[in-house]
């Protein structure tokens, strides 16, 4: 499958370079300078273009790694020199699959998705929703893409925003967690490089804990704490702070903002 990456800035070189790395991908990207393009084709070893007409010729699947602002433009650009059946996959936060479908001809397949930058770690998560014109297989060989770069999930649309919310903003909450964890530390007599390694492995450990046991994070919890422990005098401290609503609201916000991100954007 001949797959056009439209946009190689962050997230556009974070799937290029994931989806070389999975290997079996026919790959393709454009960018809008020539000084980009000479920079990718560099570092990729891959055909760059700058004209996006050529990069989607002959491409079954077409990904717009685009800032929200120029996605659909650029997508009414390329449509005529799209594949009938090719499927396009939009990434932009705020754009909506229907404001998609307008830019593009009636029929063609259409998938939405929504990762995050740890996909530069290829732990990212990526949320796909696909419009009804997306065959099954399509859907399928999207997740696979984004698979590449970490876990993906398929969801309705009307989920997006709090998709974007929790795990497209959720890598700065969990930053300023270990941050805030790491001064613990430090406050309590560790240099700050220990202290950062040990809140960053905690966190990653925890994380885990939770994918790989299945068990509720509350079990995992209870599990840590110990009678009159220093684990249950500490989450009683963070409780009073109202650590979990701090965060909980935090999701909410960004959930409630991401609504209107396209309205701000241009
Ligand atoms: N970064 C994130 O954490 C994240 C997470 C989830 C979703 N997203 C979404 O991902 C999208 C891309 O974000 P990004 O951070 O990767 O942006 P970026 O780093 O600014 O990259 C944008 C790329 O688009 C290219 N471009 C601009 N106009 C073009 C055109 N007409 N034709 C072809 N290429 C063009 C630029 O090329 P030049 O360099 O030549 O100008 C650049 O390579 C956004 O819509 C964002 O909402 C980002």
């Amino acid at each position: 499958m001949k797959t056009a990456i439209i946009g190689a800035g962050v997230m556009g070189r974070t799937l290029l370079s994931g989806l070389q790395a999975a290997g079996g991908w026919d790959l393709v990207a454009s960018t809008r300078s020539t000084e980009t393009a000479t920079k990718v084709a560099e570092d990729f070893g891959l055909p760059i273009f700058t004209d996006n007409h050529q990069a989607v010729a002959d491409a079954d699947l077409v990904v717009l790694c685009l800032k929200p602002k120029n996605i659909l433009q650029v997508a009414a650009d390329v449509a005529p020199a799209l594949k009938k059946h090719a499927a396009v996959i939009s990434i932009a936060a705020g754009v909506n699959l229907a404001d998609l479908k307008t830019a593009l001809p009636a029929l063609q397949p259409l998938l939405r998705a929504m990762p995050n930058t740890p996909c530069q770690a290829r732990a990212g998560m990526t949320v796909i929703c696909p419009a009804p014109s997306a065959s099954s297989e399509q859907i399928k060989t999207v997740k696979r893409m984004f698979e590449a770069v970490g876990r993906a999930l398929i969801l309705e649309e009307e989920h997006i925003n709090a998709v974007t919310g929790l795990s497209a903003s959720g890598p700065a909450f969990i930053y300023l967690v270990i941050e805030a964890l790491a001064d613990g530390g430090v406050m309590s007599g560790l240099p700050r490089n220990v202290a950062v390694e040990l809140a960053t492995q905690t966190t990653l450990g925890a994380a885990r804990m939770v994918q790989e046991t299945g068990q509720h994070p509350a079990a995992l919890k209870d599990a840590v704490t110990t009678p009159a422990g220093c684990t249950i005098s500490a989450l009683l401290r963070m409780e009073d702070g109202g650590l979990r609503s701090v965060l909980a609201r935090g999701v909410e916000e960004a959930a409630r903002r991401a609504g209107g991100l396209l309205s701000r954007e241009s």
